[in-house]
């Protein structure tokens, strides 16, 4: 529930002890040069679920400067925790909660009519869902730097087995590892999927002198890269590194068909999506050592344990056990975002696609 405050100050404020909420209203559609008068229109209203502290402070800094008036709220919108901001049509969510139907039905019924996602993925909402309730979703754009730059250094820790040194290391174990690392310019690079992501990978590649390998649906991508078939990318790759968005189509695309066409030795990395990967079949690529490692920001299941302290709490997902289990896998969870510019970038996409749309809408 929120409380609006009075005209004068225009301040939406948190109920009494209402940790849900963190005000980002101080100044909304304020300025000294150019106050909010009672003739001049109301600021477009946002909610914003699921927004860790740095995210509600750049929200704070920035909703002003675009007119807009956010209301952020730290609980994500799970079916239970809809809190409905009267007036405000625009929601923004973030990726690590699924949208499902009823959140969607319950977020309509609240009044709101567009959603905007802090992330480039969509496949946490029920799209389907979403348009026969008549809500519009958009997905942020943001520069894939951040991205390709954490992938080429999860390749890199992959292909010179940095799980163990530092984890040896750090236990005082100052011994050269047993089984040493490669080099990429000796090595063939398959990159699935160049779109932004996918052919921010290779531009940095160019610079380590490896052969890059690439496929896509479009068939295009930097001409460094020689476009093959994906079948011809997985015979030939010595790392295989994954840049598709998961849907019906890529779901499980990296299969145990696939897996077995890999070269013997091959390593796979994925910050893409969990499940454009058929894990069973890659823990049994793994365990039999078919392959020589692997590196994964993402993985199937990890909705209710990445980006939650799972230290006092045993972990459900078998998936993780084995994988952690083992010396040549590195997981991270769902990290390979998490850069100041992308925060910065994702709030101001996010606000300019709600007011984007709510000009859209009064236009009509
Ligand atoms: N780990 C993270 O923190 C993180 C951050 C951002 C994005 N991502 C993931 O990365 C994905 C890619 O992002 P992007 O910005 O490069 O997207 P993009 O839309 O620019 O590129 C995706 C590419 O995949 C291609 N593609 C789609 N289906 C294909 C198929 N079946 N076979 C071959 N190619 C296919 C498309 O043609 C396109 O070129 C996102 O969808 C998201 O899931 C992860």
């Amino acid at each position: 529930m929120t409380r609006t405050a009075s005209a004068t100050t225009r301040r939406r404020v948190p109920p009494a002890g209402d940790a849900l909420f963190r005000d980002t209203a101080a100044n909304i559609g304020r300025s000294p040069a150019a106050p909010f008068g009672r003739d001049k229109p109301r600021p477009l209203g946002i909610t914003v679920y699921g927004c860790a502290p740095d995210e509600a402070d750049l929200f704070q800094a920035l909703a002003p400067r675009f007119g807009v008036s956010a209301t952020t709220i730290a609980a994500a919108a799970p079916e239970a925790g809809i809190v409905p901001v009267p007036g405000n049509r625009c929601v923004s969510v973030a990726h690590k909660s699924p949208i499902s139907r009823p959140v969607l039905a319950a977020l309509k019924e609240s009044g709101v009519d567009y959603v905007s996602t802090r992330s480039i993925g969509l496949d946490h909402i029920d799209l389907r869902a979403a348009e026969e309730l008549g809500i519009t979703v958009e997905n942020v754009a943001y520069a894939p730097d951040g991205v390709a730059d954490y992938t080429v250094m999860l390749l890199l820790m992959a292909i010179r087995h940095a799980k163990g040194i530092v984890t040896a290391a750090q236990n005082r174990d100052f011994r050269p590892p047993n089984v040493r690392g490669k080099e990429l310019r000796d090595m063939t690079v398959g990159v699935l999927g160049t779109g932004r992501i996918g052919s921010a990978v290779i531009e940095r590649l160019r610079g380590f002198g490896c052969r890059v390998l690439a496929s896509d649906t479009r068939g295009q991508g930097p001409a460094v890269a020689e476009f093959v078939s994906l079948d011809a990318l997985l015979a030939e790759s010595d790392v295989v590194t994954l840049h598709l968005p998961l849907d019906a189509g890529t779901r499980h695309c990296i299969g145990r068909r696939q897996l077995a066409a890999l070269k013997p030795g091959a390593f796979l990395v994925n910050t893409g999506r969990g499940a454009l990967v058929d894990t069973a079949a890659l823990i049994a690529a793994l365990e039999e050592e078919r392959l020589a490692g692997a590196a994964l920001d993402v993985l199937e299941g990890e909705d209710g344990l990445f980006y939650f302290d799972c230290t006092e709490r045993p972990i459900d997902n078998p998936f993780l056990l084995r994988l952690q289990a083992l010396p040549n896998v590195i997981i991270t969870p769902h990290t390979a975002y998490h850069t100041d510019r992308v925060l910065h970038d994702v709030v101001t996409a996010t606000l300019r696609n709600c007011l984007r749309f709510d000009r859209s809408r009064a236009d009509g």
